[in-house]
């Protein structure tokens, strides 16, 4: 029987979280047989909330869970924790322009990357959720220094689920027929959603996506543009943002992380970039990544044209300034 692993979500009275808790208690991403404590942090105001949602998790009779700790204490959140899925945030309320939720956040972050710093395993595995998410994830690995830079990383697997999915529909195939797409950059409507080294397997032979869409029009216009504002869409739609594919995609970001990507085959991640592909070092950029033992690379070599290289550019020049906005805003205080 394995030891059980402590696992945080921050935000866990939230919309994501109420879909995350399902999955991971039932054995979807770290295993059948691996025991698992769950700690969910919110704010004092929610503490309420998440009462009622032990109540649920406790009636779901899970074999898995063998504890659940709520509390609204950094403290006690990240204390030990092997997991954490960086998940609440300050929504973006009324009037409130980009910078003022980006300010408002950073601060969030930067709290809690030093209680991770001072309370977690420095082996925990971190993925930030919370938007603005690769900036989130800047600040939190600036105040958590001890902990392995390769450790952070932020979710820009719903991106990748997505661009699947269209492809997928476009050729009338299931969306596991697709691979090899990779998001590049910020999780935002700057990030490039790129199928030139993605493949297709359409009855049983597998083809390059662009020579089975036939269509380049499409595949560097409206399949761009709908993949970088699907997250719009759906607020737009559904007067929510996106909860349920999100809640899927950490799962599958983190249970590829944990258990690896199969042969010949990459996902994207935002990670703290090495300065892979021209990227400025040390920015959290979302890149193709292959996993093994529990580790990322990212995948070197694909090609690069002047429209990718022109995209790439745009969303590093985003997160750059997105960047020196948070350090501002942590360094005032
Ligand atoms: P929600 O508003 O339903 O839940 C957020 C929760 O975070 C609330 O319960 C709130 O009380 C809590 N929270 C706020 N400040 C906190 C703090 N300092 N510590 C702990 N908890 C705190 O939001 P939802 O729909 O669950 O989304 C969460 C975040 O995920 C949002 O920032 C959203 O923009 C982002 N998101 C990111 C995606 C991605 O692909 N990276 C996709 C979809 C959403």
């Amino acid at each position: 029987v394995k030891d059980p692993i402590r696992v945080v979500i921050t935000g866990a009275a939230g919309q994501i979280a109420y879909s995350l808790i399902h999955q991971i208690s039932s054995g979807d991403v770290f295993g059948k047989d691996q025991p698992i404590i769950l700690h969910l942090l919110d704010i004092t105001p929610m503490m309420g909330v998440l009462s009622g949602l032990v109540m649920e998790i406790n009636d779901c009779s899970f074999p898995l869970i063998k504890d659940v700790v709520t509390t609204d204490s950094e403290q006690t959140a990240f204390t030990d924790v092997d997991v954490a899925l960086f998940v609440g945030a300050m929504p973006r309320k009324e009037g409130m322009e980009r910078k003022d939720l980006l300010t408002a956040n950073v601060k969030i972050f930067k709290s809690q990357g030093l209680a991770l710093e001072k309370f977690a395993k420095k082996t925990v595995k971190i993925i930030v959720v919370g938007n603005p998410a690769n900036t989130n994830c800047f600040i939190l690995a600036h105040y958590a220094q001890s902990i392995p830079r390769e450790n952070f990383s932020c979710l820009t697997r719903l991106d990748h689920n997505r661009a699947k999915a269209q492809i997928a529909s476009r050729l009338k195939v299931s969306p596991d027929a697709v691979k090899n797409v990779t998001i590049w950059g910020n999780h935002s409507s700057t990030q490039f959603p790129d199928v030139r080294s993605a493949k297709v397997t359409v009855n049983g032979v597998e083809t390059a996506v662009f020579e089975a869409v036939k269509d380049d029009a499409w595949l560097k216009g409206d399949f761009v543009s709908t993949v970088q504002k699907r997250g719009a869409a759906v607020i737009a739609a559904r007067k929510l943002s996106s909860a349920m594919s999100a809640a899927k995609a950490i799962c599958d970001h983190m249970r590829d992380w944990w258990n690896g990507t199969k042969d010949n085959e990459w996902v994207s991640m935002g990670v703290i970039s090495d300065g892979s592909y021209g990227v400025e070092k040390g920015l959290v950029f979302s890149y193709p990544v292959q996993i093994k033992n529990g580790s990322y690379s990212v995948v070197q070599g694909l090609a690069m044209d002047d429209w990718a290289q022109d995209l790439i550019e745009k969303t590093q020049k985003e997160l750059v300034e997105e960047k020196n906005d948070a350090v501002k805003a942590t360094s005032s205080e």
